[in-house]
C-alpha cells in the first residue's frame, strides 16, 4: 500500500468487530513504532499493550465512559519514558516523539485492514494506577486498535482545510 493511500484510508474508528487482533499483525504494527525517529536517537518510549477484556473495561471508564475504547480488543497505552528533554527550539520533545510513533502505528494499521483512533480524553492518574505505571512515566496516548466495522470513513468526504489556508511560500503570509 502507497503512504498517501494508508494516510487518505485512516480514519478515527470508533466502532470494532469483536474479531480479535492476530499477534503478527499487532507485532508488525508495533514494529511500525519501532521505526520511528526521535531526537537524539533517544527512542524514549514504551507501549503497554492491553488485550485482557477486564482490563480494557476499566481503561474505558478512565476515557470518560468512550464504549469503543474497550469494545477494541486491543488497547495500546503510549508511554514516554523521559520527558525531560526540551529542544533548542524551546519544544519538549516527548509529545512530538510519541505523536510520531502513534502514527506510525495507525498508518500501518491500515495497510493490515485494521483501524484505531487517537484517544487523548482520559483520565491519566487513572490509567497509571490500572496498568501499573510508575510516576514518572507519562501516558501520552490511548490506541484502541482492531477490525473496523466500517472499512470507510462514515464521515466521507473528510473536512480538511485547503493547502493554501495552510501554507504560504518563502514569508509568513
Ligand atoms: C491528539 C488526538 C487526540 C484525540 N482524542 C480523541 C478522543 O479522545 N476521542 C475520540 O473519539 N477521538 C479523538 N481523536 C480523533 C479526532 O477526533 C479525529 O482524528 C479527527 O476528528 C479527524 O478525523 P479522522 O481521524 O477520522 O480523520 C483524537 C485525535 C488526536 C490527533
Amino acid at each position: 500500500m502507497n503512504v498517501i493511500d494508508a494516510i487518505k484510508e485512516r480514519y478515527a474508528v470508533r466502532n470494532y468487530q469483536t474479531k480479535d487482533v492476530e499477534e503478527d499483525k499487532l507485532k508488525r504494527v508495533l514494529g511500525a513504532a519501532r521505526w520511528a525517529p526521535s531526537a537524539y536517537n533517544r527512542q524514549e518510549w514504551r507501549f503497554v499493550i492491553v488485550r485482557d477484556s477486564s482490563t480494557r473495561q476499566k481503561l474505558t471508564k478512565t476515557a470518560h465512559g468512550q464504549e469503543f475504547v474497550g469494545q477494541a480488543p486491543v488497547v495500546i497505552a503510549a508511554c514516554a519514558t523521559d520527558t525531560s528533554r526540551i529542544m533548542p527550539c524551546g519544544q519538549v520533545a516527548y509529545p512530538i516523539e510519541l505523536a510520531i510513533a502513534i502514527d506510525h502505528m495507525t498508518l500501518k494499521a491500515v495497510e493490515e485492514g485494521l483501524g484505531s483512533c487517537w484517544i487523548g480524553d482520559f483520565e491519566e492518574d487513572e490509567v497509571k494506577k490500572i496498568l501499573d505505571i510508575p510516576d514518572q512515566i507519562r501516558v501520552v496516548i490511548l490506541l484502541p486498535l482492531g477490525y473496523p466495522v466500517q472499512a470507510v470513513s462514515p464521515s466521507l468526504p473528510k473536512k480538511r482545510k485547503k493547502l493554501n489556508e495552510i501554507v504560504t511560500y518563502d514569508k509568513w503570509r
